[in-house]
């Protein structure tokens, strides 16, 4: 596979160490560091800003020319022409399904969709005012005590079992969290509906009648699951394959996810957005928090702008902004004075020399907190929403792990403390 050769010079070696180098179907080669141990040397890389942590062939991302693709192909036209769960197939099974082959997997999908009976006791533990991605991390940790037939790692039908519980419970889930909150009973799955109109009825409906879903608002909801279905080895992703490496139960890894998940620079920007647009209030004081993001010594900084590998556009955040624009014009809410901050701002980054130099565009989560909040989700759930969303591509992430030779994930350390010392006292 090494068709090339890095050659490393180190002061105080005499020979040059030799470094295997690997290129991929797209993307920047990569140079194998592992002869460096034998030679008692480490790489150093805070952040994993240069290292590549595993092969993988689920999702590529081209973060300069702002690409995205699952199993090949791009997300604007995954976004166009399919589905959420059709995109959850894709990422299980690296090929589109075929007419038969979907409506058996959305019918396998529909069969998993409750959750065990006695998982609604665990909701009665939690203060209703606690933050529905505390209880996520908790519920989907307690999966790992329901559903012991398949728990097999090594097993590919176990894994393939596990990947289809957790797409179908993780929209029960979140929405009984929702339905706790608020005190209204929880609402059982629909199997006639679609994937994104069941998880509305969830939030949504009550037990008096009969909840009807709005197709703009489903059809949007469904963009926002495919958009934010996998995004290679982000932080979350990475957290669930290292807790995999350790052979950790599956369903206790992916809630390792949800907490990976859930700080303000990565899921929980979406929420982060909408508090910081409800903070900023009026159109009158955006230079002042723009001025604040700017300041070196002040570490605000406004959310939904920027990313760690798109240095162009994020390609998620186009498809976002014309969604936003078709709920908005579904609901009549064009006037909202959020919005028009936010509008001012999106302008702002565009044009502003600070954003533009450091080419911090909006990214998929400004839009995607707009949406949600016109369809009317509380802010406190859309982590919720995207840790729903983002469960496939963990699952497919864990699931490539232990399908083929692996070792457990151990960084190592720059050891800067005390040196070896007596015990004097
Ligand atoms: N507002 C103001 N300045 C920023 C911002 C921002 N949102 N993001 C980065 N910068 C500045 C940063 O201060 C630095 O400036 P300088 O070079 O003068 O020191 C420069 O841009 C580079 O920033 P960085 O911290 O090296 O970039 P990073 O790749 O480590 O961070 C990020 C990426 C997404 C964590 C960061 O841009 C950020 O905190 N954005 C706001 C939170 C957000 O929207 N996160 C969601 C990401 S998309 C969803 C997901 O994938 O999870």
């Amino acid at each position: 596979m090494a068709d090339k050769k890095a050659r490393l010079t180190v002061d105080g070696l005499e020979e040059a160490i030799e470094l295997p180098v690997y290129s991929g179907s797209e993307g920047p080669d990569v140079i194998d560091v592992r002869p460096l141990t034998g030679k008692g040397l480490f790489t150093y890389d805070p952040g994993f800003v240069s290292t590549a942590a595993c092969e993988s062939k689920i999702t590529y991302i081209d973060g300069a020319k702002g690409v995205l693709l699952h199993g090949g192909y791009p997300i604007e036209q995954l976004a166009e022409k399919s589905d959420y769960l059709e995109v959850c197939y894709l990422l299980m099974n690296g090929e589109l399904p075929d007419a038969e082959q979907k409506e058996k997997f959305v019918n396998t999908i529909k069969n998993h969709t409750m959750v065990h009976e006695q998982m609604s006791h665990f909701f009665n533990g939690f203060r209703r005012d606690a933050h529905p991605m505390s209880i996520m991390v908790a519920c989907v940790g307690a999966l790992s005590a329901f559903y012991h037939d398949s728990l097999d790692i090594n097993d590919a039908r176990h894994r393939e079992v596990c990947a289809y519980r957790l797409i179908a419970k993780m929209p029960t889930l979140a929405a009984m969290c929702y339905k706790y909150s608020i005190g209204m009973p929880f609402q059982y799955p629909r199997n006639d509906l679609s994937y994104a109109e069941n998880f509305l009825q969830m939030m949504f409906g009550n037990p008096c009648e009969e909840y009807v879903p709005n197709p703009v608002l489903a059809k949007a909801m469904d963009k926002i699951f495919l958009l934010h279905a996998d995004h290679e080895q982000n932080a979350s992703t990475s957290t669930v394959r290292l807790a995999g490496s350790s052979g950790a139960n599956p369903f206790a890894c992916i809630a390792s996810g949800v907490a990976a998940l859930w700080g303000p620079a990565h899921g929980g920007a979406n929420e982060a957005v909408l508090t910081m647009l409800e903070e900023i209030g009026d159109e009158s004081r955006i230079e002042e928090f723009v001025a604040k993001a700017k300041d070196p010594n002040d570490p605000f900084r406004l959310m939904g702008f920027g990313h760690r590998v798109y240095r162009n556009f994020d390609p998620r955040a186009k498809v976002m902004k014309a969604t936003c624009d078709q709920v908005l014009a579904e609901l009549g809410i064009e006037d909202e004075p959020l919005l028009k901050i936010a509008k001012r701002l999106e302008q702002i980054a565009l044009e502003d020399e600070y954003f533009v130099a450091r080419k911090l565009y909006p990214n998929v989560d400004f839009y995607s907190g707009i949406i949600l909040k016109a369809i009317g989700i509380p802010t406190s759930m859309f982590t919720v929403i995207f840790a729903m969303s983002r469960t496939i591509g963990w699952i497919s992430h864990w699931s490539e792990f232990h399908s083929s030779p692996n070792k457990i994930g151990r960084p190592r350390q720059l050891y800067t403390g005390p040196s070896a010392r007596e015990y004097d006292n």
